[in-house]
């Protein structure tokens, strides 16, 4: 895997300099097995995944389209880190689905699981409404920072201690759109 920054890459990245951690090919193989995952884990029933936005969109998109079963699709917006790089541990939900989530087996997809706290509250929040099943598919997992989350049955990739920037995720608002996983240097 090349860390070296096209000079195309650069531009998208304002400029700046970025190690290049997990690159587009490694993402989208992951990508492909979670899915086949997700599809042979579900028994019969509503399926609603729940995108945590905004992080999760990219993610989001590319792994629904590896699932190979009916599905539906709603988003959580909840606010935790402000213009930082350290988590406040202050989560608000700003946005509610407005489908009923009782008795539907929920998959929450999320871009990274940092301090954990972020998706502790979401699922304490979530299991309120009695769903049938409640899980957790993360992208990235900083595992060593938090405690074990039963729920989190699905983890793309290991993350390192880094702050993490790209295919979603983002610093200020800056990156989401780069097409890999980086850290800044
Ligand atoms: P937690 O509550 O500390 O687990 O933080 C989770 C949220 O913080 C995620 O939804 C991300 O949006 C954001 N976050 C945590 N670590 C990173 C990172 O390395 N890069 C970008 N966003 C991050
Ligand atoms: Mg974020």
């Amino acid at each position: 895997m090349s860390s070296v920054l096209s000079p195309e890459m650069k531009r998208r990245a304002g400029g700046r300099d970025l190690r290049i951690v997990f690159d587009e090919a490694t993402i989208a193989a992951r990508v492909q097995e979670l899915g086949e995952e997700i599809t042979a884990a579900y028994p019969d029933g509503e399926l609603l995944v729940l995108g945590l936005l905004k992080g999760s969109f990219i993610f989001l998109s590319d792994l629904v389209r590896q699932v190979n079963r009916p599905l539906h699709l709603d988003f959580l917006v909840a606010s935790s880190y402000g213009a930082g790089t350290v988590s406040s541990g202050n989560v608000r939900l700003l946005y509610d689905p407005e489908t009923p989530l009782e008795g539907k087996h929920l998959l929450i997809v999320e871009d990274i699981i940092d301090s954990g706290r972020t998706m502790q509250k979401m699922l304490s929040l979530l299991a309120t409404r009695r769903p049938a099943s409640l899980a957790v598919c993360a992208l990235l997992d900083k595992k060593l920072l938090h405690v074990p989350i039963p729920e989190v049955r699905w983890v793309g990739f290991p993350a390192p201690p880094a702050f993490l920037v790209g295919y979603g995720l983002d610093h200020a608002e800056d990156f989401r759109h780069l097409p890999f996983i980086g850290d800044l240097i």
